[in-house]
This record gives C-alpha cells, sequence and structure tokens, in this order.
C-alpha cells in the first residue's frame, strides 16, 4: 500500500475505488478522471501499477479482489463513493482456466458488490457501482442467426458460450439484485442500497495499450503489427463481423454513464458500440495506413467459434436516449485522427 494520503483523526477520506486498474481501460479511466480534478483516486491491481498511474492516485494497493481482509481494509480506511469494477478475466484466458475465471469474475464482483452495500450502509449515502459488461454476454446460435439478427437488443440473444460471457452476464444480474432487491425479506433492509450501472462494450481498439486474454483482441494486434512492420497472422476469418469502439470512447461512456442523473436510466445495463468493419475490411483499412503491413488470415477454430457467435451490430439507441452516448470516433476518425497518428508516435519514439 502507498501512503500518500491518510485518513486523519479516524475520519476515513472520501474515495472513488478503481479495480483491474492496471488494465487497458483503467489506464484511461484513472487519467481521465485526474484531468477531470479527482484527486480522491484509490485504485487496485493484482500487480504493482505503474509509476505514471501511481501518482495520479490518492492511494494504490496491490491485491486480489477475492481477498476478503484487503477488501475490509478498504472498508475500514476509505469512505468510497463511487466503485468502477474493471477487474476481470477476458474471454480467451477463460477458457484455460474457466473456475479460476468464475472466482474473479463472478467471486469478486459479489465481494465487491457486497463491500459497496456496506459502505453505503455506513456513511447513508449510496454507492455508486460502475461495471463494464461485454458483447460477450450475448451467444447467437450460429451464422445464419447473426446474419439476421441484425442490431441486436440489450434482452435478446442471451445465451453466451464462454465462461467470460455466462459471467459477465450473470453479474449484472447480481448487480441488478444488489441495487433493487438486496436483502428484500430482512427486516433491517435499506431500499436501493446501491447504484448499480453497466454497459457492455464491444471490442476495444487503444493506441497506448494492447489487450491480452480477449477474443477480440485481432483488431488492436493486427493495427498494433502493421505499425510496427510486422506480420500479423489474424485467427478469424476475413468475414467475421463483431462492433468495437475506441479506447478514448470507451472511457467518456464510462464517466458519462457514472455521472448520469439517475432519474434518465430506464436501465440497468447499456449496449454501446461505434462502428463494425469485417475483419477483413479492417485489414484493408490498416493496409491502406500501414503501407508495408503483411496481414494473413489463419482462423482458429475456437477463437472463431466464440466471436461467431458475438452479434454483428448492437443497437445502442437507449444509451443514446438516456444519457447522451455519442462516441467521438467513426471508422474513418479512429484511424485518422486516433489510431493512426498515436501509434506511429509511439512506435517512433520507442
Ligand atoms: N474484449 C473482450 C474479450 O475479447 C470482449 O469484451 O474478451
Amino acid at each position: 500500500m502507498t501512503q500518500k494520503s491518510s485518513a486523519a483523526g479516524g475520519r476515513r477520506n472520501s474515495a472513488v475505488l478503481i479495480t483491474g486498474a492496471g488494465g487497458e481501460v483503467g489506464h484511461g479511466l484513472i487519467r481521465a478522471l485526474h484531468d477531470s480534478g479527482r484527486r480522491d483516486i484509490v485504485a487496485l491491481d493484482i500487480r504493482k501499477l505503474d509509476r505514471e498511474i501511481r501518482s495520479l492516485c490518492m492511494e494504490t494497493f496491490v491485491g486480489d479482489i477475492c481477498d476478503a481482509a484487503l477488501l475490509g481494509r478498504l472498508l475500514a480506511t476509505f469512505e468510497i463513493t463511487e466503485m468502477f469494477h474493471l477487474a476481470a478475466l477476458l474471454s480467451t484466458r477463460a477458457e484455460f482456466t474457466p473456475e479460476t475465471a468464475h472466482d474473479v469474475n463472478v467471486g469478486g464482483t459479489l465481494s465487491l458488490l457486497q463491500l459497496a452495500a456496506e459502505q453505503s450502509r455506513s456513511h447513508g449515502r449510496r454507492v455508486r457501482f460502475i461495471l463494464p459488461s461485454s458483447i460477450a454476454a450475448y451467444g447467437i446460435a450460429d451464422l445464419e442467426t447473426k446474419a439476421a439478427a441484425g442490431k441486436v437488443l440489450e434482452d435478446d440473444h442471451l445465451m453466451p458460450t464462454t465462461m467470460y460471457g455466462c459471467n459477465k452476464l450473470y453479474v449484472e444480474h447480481l448487480g441488478r439484485y444488489y441495487a433493487s432487491h438486496y436483502r428484500q425479506l430482512a427486516q433491517d433492509r435499506i431500499d436501493n442500497i446501491l447504484e448499480f450501472r453497466g454497459v457492455r462494450f464491444p471490442g476495444l481498439i487503444s493506441a497506448d495499450t494492447v489487450p491480452s486474454g480477449g477474443t477480440s483482441d485481432f483488431a488492436p494486434e493486427m493495427i498494433h503489427a502493421a505499425a510496427q512492420d510486422e506480420p500479423y497472422a489474424c485467427f478469424v476469418r476475413p468475414d467475421t463481423r463483431i462492433p468495437f469502439m475506441t479506447m478514448p470512447d470507451a472511457i467518456q461512456a464510462l464517466l458519462q454513464l457514472a455521472n448520469a442523473p439517475e432519474d434518465a436510466l430506464s436501465r440497468h445495463v447499456y449496449n454501446l458500440q461505434s462502428f463494425n468493419p469485417s475483419a477483413g475490411e479492417l485489414a484493408k483499412i490498416v493496409q491502406g495506413a500501414f503501407p508495408n503491413a503483411e496481414i494473413t488470415f489463419e482462423p482458429d477454430l475456437q477463437r472463431q467459434a466464440i466471436v461467431d457467435s458475438w452479434p454483428a451490430d448492437v443497437d445502442d439507441s437507449a444509451a443514446r436516449r438516456d444519457w447522451g452516448f455519442a462516441p467521438e470516433h467513426d471508422l474513418d476518425t479512429a484511424f485518422s485522427e486516433y489510431l493512426v497518428p498515436r501509434i506511429r508516435a509511439r512506435y517512433t519514439e520507442a
């Protein structure tokens, strides 16, 4: 634990807690929260955070979200008003160790929801719990159904085939349960003890980081390989289509949802997406931007089956209507204004 500031005279400092702070989303979110003036960021990750991220936080912890003693310390030390629970094992990694994924993705989330409920009870203000869920919550039976499904709504095709997808779909329900029904038969229950808000992210593409352990990783891997003049063998077929968005738009969406007035929200979990090129269309754009790019297609049948079970497009109209979701980047500007200049600079500097 770093000790940059501690609770004075037994009073607990108010804090926003970010789990999985060292991941791709965590990096961007912590920078954005700090830029917006937040000085109450408490970050938790299984690995030590890099120096730059540590310098933006009030305190940082290295540890496991499944560690009850650690969560107890957080409860005792801070008045947590908001949580962004980002820690998770993604869809590809989770298939190698499904039970561990369940422990982290479900067990860890349950512990944090309980921590949020206890925090709300102890300081009398409802903790706002923000969860990135995923397109992996969907499961479409076959390619014919996928083609016919069009823009999939939040409540359709929820038959995930991955442990990660099952975990995310279930923790969406857990969040709704804690927000609306927690301890519904207990005499001393507190109504609506916490606020729960979630988004189903599509594949995310960052100029600054490359993901690990996901199945939508073919897009960011292709782009980063091209920028480094490295050949890339894409693990899905060229006709594979799922939605994506850029990392800055994903961070912005999390902040917008977190700050939305409660009475504007008509649901607990919202679809998001910005653009949905096929892997083949993406390869052409990448080759246009990086003419030396060498991209081949060598589908991995198992990972292909996972991506085939995810929608080609999702209906994000609820997010647009309720809290003004409006991603800045479409496919063209994602490349021309964000990815290409930043990735070029990144690998030229390196
Ligand atoms: N990017 C995630 C994954 O591939 C999907 O949300 O697992």
